[in-house]
Order: C-alpha cells, then sequence, then structure tokens
C-alpha cells in the first residue's frame, strides 16, 4: 500500500513548475505511520513532506522520497460554552475547514478565508491575512517526529510561532510530519477589522453592528480575488517574499527619500516594511522574466506563465532581491521553501 512511485509533481503545486519525483508516496490514515515510518528508515535519499504545494519552489527533478499528506476529516475533541477545541487532519483543504468552521459557528478563522494549501501546512509558515495569523487560534500541533518515531503533541507556545515562521519551518526537512492540528475557536462572534482594506469593503462598512462572519469571509475573499491571482489560473506561491522589518532610524533614513513608504508599527520600535510597495517603486510589477515575472496586480506575488522551472524563478527573485537592496539597502528574505533532493 506504501510502495513509492515516480509522480509527477506539476499538478501538486500552485507555481505549477514541472517537477518529478522519483519516489512517491501518499499519506491517507494516520494508520500508515508506523508504515511509512520504516520506510524513511530505509530512505537512502531525502524525504519530502508535502502538503498542498502553495508555499514551495519545486525542482524539475527531485530525487527524494516525498510524503504527500491527503489524511482527511475534522472531530470536536472538547466542546464548552465559550469555545471548542477541534482536531482537522493535516490534508484537508484549509479553506475548505474555514468554511466548515464558520458554517458551526466556530470563530477566529475568517480573516484567512481562501488562503491555498492545507491545514497541516497553516502552522509550518504559520499562515497571516488581514490582521490575524493561524497561531493565535492553534491549541496544538500533532506531528510524527521521524528521529524518534513517535507522535507528539506540541502546544501552542512550543511551536516556536513568528512571522511566517514556526519550528517546523526551521527544522531539518524531513524531521516532522504534520499529522492534525488542534484549533480553539471561539463560539461568540468578534471581528477583526483592523485591516483598512477590510474596513473599506462595502459589505464591511455597511453592516455596522449586525456585521456576520459569513459577510467577513465574504468581504475578505473578494480583497483576496481582486489582488491575487487564482493559482488553478495563474501559478504563482501567494506572497513571495517577507515583508522586512527595519529600525526607527533606517525607516527615518528610508523616509526622507521616500516619504509615501508603507510602514507598520511593531513592538520594540521595529518597522515592517510592505515589500509589495518597495518592489511596485522599482518598477517591477508586471514585468516578465521569460517564463515568469511579477504579477499586475500585487507587486509581492511572483507569477508562472508556463514552461518555466525552479530556475526561472530563482533567476527573478534573485533580482529583485538585488535590485531592492541596491536601490533601499534593504534585505528581502524569501517566503516560499527551496525544495531540493
Ligand atoms: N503595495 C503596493 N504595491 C503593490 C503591493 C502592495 O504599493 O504592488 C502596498 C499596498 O498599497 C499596501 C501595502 O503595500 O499599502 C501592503 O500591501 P497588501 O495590503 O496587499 O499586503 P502585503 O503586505 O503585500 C501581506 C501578506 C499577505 C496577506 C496580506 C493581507 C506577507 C508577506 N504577505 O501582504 O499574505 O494576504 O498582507 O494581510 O506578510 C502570503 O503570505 O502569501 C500572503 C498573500
Amino acid at each position: 500500500m506504501l510502495e513509492p512511485i515516480s509522480q509527477d509533481l506539476q499538478p501538486f503545486n500552485t507555481l505549477g513548475l514541472a517537477s518529478f519525483a522519483s519516489r512517491y508516496v501518499r499519506l491517507q490514515s494516520v494508520g500508515d505511520l508506523p508504515a511509512l515510518s520504516r520506510l524513511v528508515r530505509q530512505e537512502t535519499q531525502p524525504v519530502v513532506v508535502l502538503g498542498g504545494g502553495s508555499n514551495v519552489v519545486l525542482p524539475e527533478r527531485l530525487d527524494a522520497l516525498v510524503i504527500h499528506v491527503a489524511n482527511q476529516g475534522c472531530r470536536v475533541v472538547h466542546s464548552a460554552s465559550d469555545h471548542v477545541l477541534v482536531q482537522v487532519q493535516a490534508g484537508h483543504g484549509w479553506h475548505a475547514f474555514v468554511l466548515h468552521a464558520v458554517a458551526q459557528g466556530w470563530h477566529g478563522l475568517e480573516n484567512l478565508a481562501l488562503i491555498p494549501g492545507t491545514v497541516g501546512a497553516a502552522p509550518v509558515q504559520n499562515i497571516g491575512a488581514y490582521g490575524t495569523e493561524v497561531a493565535r487560534h492553534v491549541h496544538s500541533v500533532v506531528a510524527w517526529n521521524f528521529p524518534d518515531q513517535r507522535l507528539h503533541e506540541l502546544q501552542s507556545d512550543e511551536c516556536g510561532f513568528g512571522y511566517r515562521d514556526s519550528l517546523f519551518k526551521r527544522a531539518r526537512p524531513g524531521d516532522w510530519l504534520i499529522v492534525a492540528v488542534r484549533f480553539r475557536l471561539q463560539t461568540l462572534w468578534q471581528p477583526v477589522l483592523a485591516y483598512p482594506d477590510l474596513q473599506r469593503h462595502p459589505l464591511v462598512a455597511n453592516a455596522g453592528q449586525a456585521l456576520t462572519a459569513d459577510q467577513v469571509v465574504q468581504a475578505v475573499c473578494d480583497i483576496r480575488r481582486a489582488k491575487l491571482p487564482d493559482p488553478a489560473v495563474l501559478g504563482n506561491a501567494g506572497s513571495f517574499f517577507k515583508n522586512p522589518v527595519v529600525d526607527t532610524q533606517q525607516l527615518h533614513t528610508l523616509r526622507q527619500r521616500y516619504p509615501d513608504i508603507v510602514a507598520y508599527a511593531q513592538p520594540e520600535g521595529r518597522y515592517k516594511l510592505a515589500a509589495g510597495w518597495l518592489i511596485d517603486q522599482a518598477g517591477w510589477k508586471g514585468r516578465r522574466m521569460g517564463p515568469v515575472g511579477v504579477h499586475d496586480r500585487q507587486a509581492l506575488v511572483l507569477v508562472h506563465h508556463g514552461g518555466g522551472n525552479a530556475a526561472a524563478v530563482a533567476a527573478l527573485s534573485r533580482a529583485i532581491q538585488e535590485d531592492i537592496f541596491r536601490r533601499f539597502g534593504v534585505v528581502l528574505e524569501q517566503e516560499p521553501v527551496n525544495v531540493t533532493g
């Protein structure tokens, strides 16, 4: 049943890059973990864990054992007057779970609607959008550790969450396989509307106190669809760079030259700069470099027009990083993971 096969990964990465894995297995059930662990122990090639493929840059040839996490399902572990604890299998689609939660009256994830990928991948890069991050709603992460061949339940504060970061993202590739995520969701509806685009959306602006969770989901979906390309239509991996963080002095210097620079205050006198603004100012929006390019509505998103590979993506990414450093003295860190094997 867990017999590795060679596999075309193009349908399994949202950038839509051609990629061929030498050995590939699908994990459908937690019951297969011991067999999978035996396979990994005997493996001579690197191990790559693949979820929804929305935050990876895959090479044309992946000489690795690729484990595609595909276990589905969701169950309530515990319910109280003001919250529920829900366990969701890692291979479950993220957006499908957000819609399910809203329909059940479980709140907190509305602003994260329509993010591509799986539930298991959400904590890896601590997905975030429109004023919230998944870490705020993660109770714990159930993960298999290949080195010690045990299932662990890591509490939220043990996951090393940061901005688009966690211990799972920093760990050695193939060490951890997230099996399920437990969410603590509120049964009392309290919208999070700090993000200006959300406040301005007509559904939100006109609803006042009567604003529902469904309306916030709808507004978030509208905003995303207006700015971000649909991976089913145009290959992309969402934001390709993290928003860089600078100190007060550096912001002050930049503001003197660029009075319109977009910056958000962070704790301890730090500021997060809008990388999309920097890339846009540098004239990259809508530009193409062969088969890849910069999205024409959101400069933070690199897109794949077809026929490209990881090298083309890397060349564009590097060209943007070098240009932004030359112009603004700011280092852009890539968000998606470069997978090697
Ligand atoms: N901007 C421009 N030109 C552009 C793009 C952006 O001037 O081409 C300016 C905007 O006008 C705005 C600012 O930059 O003033 C920020 O842009 P936006 O609101 O689109 O958000 P972002 O900082 O570019 C981040 C996340 C997104 C998330 C949005 C909404 C990161 C790396 N990206 O983007 O997350 O959806 O905020 O919260 O933090 C993702 O991680 O894949 C992702 C899409």
